[in-house]
């Protein structure tokens, strides 16, 4: 897992380069916070065997891409879009895939932008490119996620299709207030 530790490092720098660039320019904070996890072993595991794959390395490698993962929250949703250009103009980071879940958001209701990118690592002299998914999103958008998946994962939490319902509806709420913030900050 030491790769996918040094591919978040190489990641959180150029978060940096982000940060200070965009504050430099416009005086404003475009990131509010990061964090990052590597997933652990068990998850990685079941990801597999829920995809019919052979519990190879080659095939983790190959095909699980969340392994290393980023997520940015951002204050405003408009500075989505701003992060997302920064990071497809940097000429070492490879964009594999792109995810607009802002645009059209998940039938739970959840909203993000996701990019799988490749990473440039050295490990043992050796330049490698290590797989990793970032995902981008508003304060109030990371608000939602974290409280619907504790509502999901919380134990003996069953979570019937009327939560399910009222979760859809409180995403649309959200998005609505991330809307109005975005008009009343000043240009
Ligand atoms: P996995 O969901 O990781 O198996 O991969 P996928 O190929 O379906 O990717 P997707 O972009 O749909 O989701 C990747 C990640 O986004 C997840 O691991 C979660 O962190 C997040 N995510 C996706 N859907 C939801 C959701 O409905 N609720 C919450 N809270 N997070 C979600
Ligand atoms: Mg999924």
């Amino acid at each position: 897992m030491y790769i996918y530790g040094q591919a978040l490092k190489e990641l959180e720098k150029k978060v940096d380069i982000i940060r200070y660039d965009y504050e430099y320019f416009s005086k404003f904070d475009s990131i509010d916070h990061v964090r990052t996890r590597i997933k652990s072993p068990e998850s990685i595991i079941n990801k597999m065997k829920k995809d019919n794959l052979e519990l190879t390395y080659k095939n983790m490698i190959e095909n699980i891409h969340d392994i290393a993962g980023l997520r940015i929250i951002c204050p405003l949703k408009s500075d989505i879009n701003t992060i997302v250009k920064y990071i497809r103009e940097f000429n070492d980071l490879e964009v594999i895939k792109e995810k607009d879940y802002v645009s059209h958001p998940k039938e739970s209701g959840y909203t993000s932008y996701h990019m799988i990118v490749k990473v440039p690592v050295i490990i043992d002299k050796d330049l490698n490119k290590i797989t990793a998914e970032i995902q981008i999103r508003s304060l109030a958008m990371d608000f939602w996620a974290s409280l619907e998946h504790k509502i999901k994962y919380k134990p003996n939490g069953e979570i019937n299709e009327d939560v399910s319902k009222e979760l859809v509806k409180c995403a649309k709420s959200i998005n609505k207030l991330d809307n109005k913030m975005v008009k009343l900050f000043p240009k």
